[in-house]
């Protein structure tokens, strides 16, 4: 079976260190957990970064931060995973659907504009399937409005726009390290930011509330345990130092997809001149002639997993029915893109030779 995804991590590389914390029973918030702050602090260059459960749960964190609440309204990408409107949902906040452009699959400029008022709290911008082509164009009216902007990164850890790495460019950026990430911790997340006084109460609510007080804990806030362990930490400092070896290598995979599948009628998500994509998923909308999930199931009967590129926020079956603010471009991009596998090592002409063969 060829996978939509691999994670490229052995148990081997991590033994000794697992070994270690097990002998020290010391297995959260400890030295691994701060090596790996420091590193992904150093890699991306940015003042703070914090270790989470996941990338919704960061997400979440960066909203309780920003005192979003009910009745507030945050504008988000419409072509994403369910989580970007979930964490709105969750605070009785209301999700504003911004459509994307059909050729980045990310939040358009206009729509982001047409959309604020003055409700709007916050804006979370999606780099979509890791690629962050426009963010500092929406960073720029943020700006403008006032706005914060959280960049819901959960796949673009390694990618950049204008030579600066996505977690470094917005208000506060939120990676998840779930397994189909290039860099994963099993599950996981981290948030990162330039801004000290909100890197604080984010550093509180990620611990229960607790600040040290000489020799204990002070509770000054209610707040939660979305902390990462010293075992998931391991694994993320192992993968680190090859991410950019790795998005390469992903990103010749990507041109041999292109090479091969664009002359079918196939169009690749578009990245801009001056971004680095780390190439999480391999997306294209598919042919006008070819129905997208025909095309799944007969590759899924060759033993190649695909799926759908990503979802239409809007029009899934719980926001359609509550909001009825279905956007048409996410909605054409829900329905006609395609994930192709991809991974250190994939025979990549098996998959196209199966496509090759349905067009
Ligand atoms: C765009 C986006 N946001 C948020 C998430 C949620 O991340 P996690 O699964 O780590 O909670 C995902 C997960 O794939 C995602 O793709």
């Amino acid at each position: 079976m060829i996978r939509l995804a691999k994670p490229f991590i052995s148990y081997d590389e991590v033994e000794r260190e697992f070994r270690d914390v097990f002998r020290s029973g010391w297995f959260t918030k400890g030295k691994y957990t701060d090596i790996f702050r420091n590193k992904i602090k150093e890699y991306i260059d940015v003042d703070h970064v914090f270790l989470t459960t996941s990338g919704t749960t960061a997400l979440w964190v960066c909203l309780k931060a920003l005192n979003v609440k009910k009745k507030d309204e945050v504008i988000i990408s419409d072509f994403s995973y369910p989580a970007t409107a979930h964490v709105v949902e969750d605070l009785d906040a209301i999700p504003i659907f911004a459509d994307v452009d059909l050729n980045t699959f990310n939040m358009s400029t206009t729509e982001l504009e047409r959309k604020i008022t003055d409700r709007t709290k916050a804006v979370i911008y999606v780099d979509a399937l890791g690629n962050p082509s426009g963010v500092n164009a929406i960073k720029e009216i943020c700006q403008h409005y006032k706005l914060p902007l959280i960049e819901d990164a959960a796949c673009s850890m390694g990618s950049s726009e204008s030579g600066k790495r996505c977690g470094s460019i917005s208000d506060f950026t939120c990676f998840s390290f779930h397994p189909r990430k290039l860099l994963t911790t099993g599950e996981g997340g981290a948030i990162t930011t330039n801004n000290t006084d909100l890197s604080k109460l984010l550093e509180v609510k990620l611990n229960q509330g607790a600040v040290p007080r000489e020799n204990k804990f002070e509770f000054v806030d209610y707040g939660y345990n979305f902390r990462m362990s010293e075992l998931q930490a391991i694994m993320g400092i192992k993968q680190l130092p090859r991410l950019d070896n790795i998005i390469k290598n992903r990103n010749k995979i990507r041109n041999e997809y292109i090479k091969y599948l664009e002359p079918l009628g196939f169009v690749s998500q578009h990245v801009m001149d001056d971004v680095v994509y780390n190439v999480q998923s391999i997306v294209f909308k598919v042919p006008k002639r070819i129905r997208r999930d025909e095309l799944i199931k007969k590759l899924k009967l060759k033993g190649i997993e695909s799926t759908l590129g990503t979802y239409c926020l809007s029009n899934t079956e719980y926001y359609k029915s509550k909001y009825n603010a279905v956007q048409s471009n996410a909605k054409f991009l829900g329905n006609n893109t395609i994930t192709f596998p991809c991974y250190e090592g994939i025979n990549v002409q098996k998959v196209i030779t199966a496509v090759q063969l349905f067009c």
